[in-house]
């Protein structure tokens, strides 16, 4: 696929960010060995990543998917759940999946979320994280990149819904869209 217009370079190929996968994904196998694995992840934009992660884990796991809606326009950390999870995750080892981490707000309202009911743990693993935009301290398990304060889109992330699809993570042109 030749890179859209509104691409300004490539910050990750397809291969870097399928080695990198594979690398936390032997991690999170190793950690996880014997015990009951489930990833969440949140739609849409970390279904890319977990079904990348999920295919390199090789411990049995199982997965579900969240979605949110993020309101209240400037209030930032406004989020509810739009779709829940299908199933329970009680006494279960729980990994939040997440494209981004960038102010932290997201991530931390659904751990906040899911450790209301009660899994036996609860991690997290982002393929990106965006430290210097950072608000909201987290402890982040697993992280496969951290990345520039730009914006990126691709491999599940969006613009305006458009460029998840691109296998690469790529910094977008500012003044365009
Ligand atoms: P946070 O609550 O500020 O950490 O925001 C995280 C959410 O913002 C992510 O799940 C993405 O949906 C979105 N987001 C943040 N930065 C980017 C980016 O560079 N590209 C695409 N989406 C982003
Ligand atoms: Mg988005």
């Amino acid at each position: 696929m030749s890179a859209p217009a509104v691409i300004e370079r490539v910050l990750f190929t397809e291969e870097q960010v399928a080695e990198r996968i594979r690398e936390v994904a032997r991690e999170i196998g190793e950690k996880y060995r014997g015990r009951d694995l489930k990833l969440i992840a949140v739609l849409k934009g970390a279904v890319f990543f977990l079904t990348e992660l999920a295919r390199a884990i090789e411990i049995p796991v199982k997965i579900d998917f969240l979605a949110i809606s993020t309101f209240g326009g400037s209030a930032p950390g406004m989020v509810r759940i739009a779709k829940d999870l299908d199933d329970p995750i009680q006494d279960q080892d729980v990994l939040l999946v997440e494209d981004i981490i960038d102010t932290g707000f997201t991530t931390r309202f659904l751990l906040q979320t899911l450790a209301g009911r009660a899994p036996r743990s609860l991690g997290v693993c982002t393929l990106l994280d965006r430290t210097a935009r950072r608000i909201v301290q987290l402890q982040i398990d697993y992280r496969c990149f951290e990345i520039p304060d730009r914006f990126v889109v691709g491999c599940g992330l969006d613009h305006k819904q458009l460029y998840r699809n691109l296998p690469y993570i790529a910094v977008m042109h500012p003044e365009r869209d």
